[in-house]
């Protein structure tokens, strides 16, 4: 089968396609067909090398969505041609950018049948952090009030989605340029992240009780200013050890909560994609893809996916 691997860590120019053999699934694994690739910025630091957790040679992708092609023993929830979608790929196990790809339980759920190979694998990652970040950890619920940082983001155009499908208000932080399309998504409220009183617009359409933030380094304390009591903030990037509150009397004083989530490190991904499964087929959750690439383009869509400002996912169709 064709599959674009690095063998080395480095640029994105260390990505190659190459015939590889296909792979057979062992007990408690899938073998699936990949109609569909999604793109991460996750891919690209695996890639680098920056955290040392994918060893090469490895297939990069950690996104899926195609149709069952044999099933290993012990596996009972699915059968061959039945139409999947996942993530968790292209770290301990090869990824999605090739015709075939080996999944075990935890990295796959069943696709609903209105739901494109195309945005399966667009929504599985950005769609699991959403759910795992916003709802599982920070308890999102109906009548919150939500923060999105960077709503017109692979996650962030996620997650204003399925914070509204949680019942929640929604304000959402992007370029002006993306302002009205992140309305139709369902933001109430959307603010220019730019904007020199960013914290004051934030308090007057409402103070947060749950912050989705991919920058938590420079947003911390602007955080802490606007967040209700007890609000629960979410950090999904931008994590370093310099972290810290300039003012960690009014964190503490408003019984905040910081979360620091990193969604390659869960144990399972099935129930996640379950839930975003769900909240796909209703028509609740539907990601926006703004460019699909060839297999043969893989390194393109790396660079893409890190330099270029665009509202929406990024997907690989081999
Ligand atoms: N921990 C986890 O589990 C987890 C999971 C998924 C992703 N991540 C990480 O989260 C980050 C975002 O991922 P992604 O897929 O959403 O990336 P993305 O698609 O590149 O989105 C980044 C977004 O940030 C916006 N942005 C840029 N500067 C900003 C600022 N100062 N304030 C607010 N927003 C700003 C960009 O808008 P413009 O283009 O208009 O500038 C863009 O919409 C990445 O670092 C990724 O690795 C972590």
């Amino acid at each position: 089968m064709r599959a674009n691997r690095y063998r080395e860590y480095g640029e994105p120019n260390v990505l190659q396609v190459e015939d590889i053999e296909q792979p057979e699934p062992d007990r408690g694994e899938v073998v699936v067909a990949i109609e569909a690739a999604g793109v991460n910025p996750l891919d690209t630091k695996l890639r680098s090398g920056a955290y040392e957790w994918a060893t090469p040679p490895m297939t990069p992708g950690a996104d899926f969505a195609g149709v069952v092609t044999s099933v290993g023993p012990g596996v009972t929830d699915f059968a061959e041609d039945d139409r999947v979608f996942g993530t968790g790929l292209g770290i301990g196990r090869q990824g999605s950018c090739a015709e075939y790809v080996c999944a075990s339980l935890e990295h796959v759920a069943q696709l609903p049948d209105n739901v494109s190979f195309e945005e399966g694998a667009a929504l599985a990652l950005v769609g699991v952090t959403s759910w795992e970040g916003m709802v599982e950890k920070a308890g999102l619920k109906a009548g919150d009030r939500c923060l999105v940082h960077g709503g017109s983001g692979g996650v962030g155009h996620v997650a204003v989605q399925v914070a509204k499908a949680a019942g929640a208000s929604v304000t959402a932080t992007a370029s002006p340029q993306y302002h009205d399309q992140v309305e139709k998504l369902g933001a109430d409220t959307v603010l220019d992240y730019s904007r020199d009183d960013l914290a004051d617009a934030i308090a007057s359409a409402g103070s947060p009780d749950v912050i989705m933030d991919h920058r938590i380094n420079e947003n911390i304390d602007l955080n802490t200013q606007v967040a209700a009591q007890g609000a629960q903030i979410v950090a999904i990037s931008g994590t370093d050890i310099e972290l810290s509150y300039s003012n960690s009397g009014m964190a503490r004083g408003k019984m905040q909560t910081l979360h620091h989530f990193a969604m390659p490190q869960m144990s399972t991904f099935a129930p996640a994609l379950e839930r975003v499964a769900t909240l796909a087929g209703n028509g609740q959750v539907s990601p926006v893809i703004e460019r699909t690439y060839g297999l043969d383009e893989v390194a393109q869509a790396h660079e893409d996916v890190v330099e270029e400002s665009f509202l929406g996912k990024l997907v690989v169709t081999p």
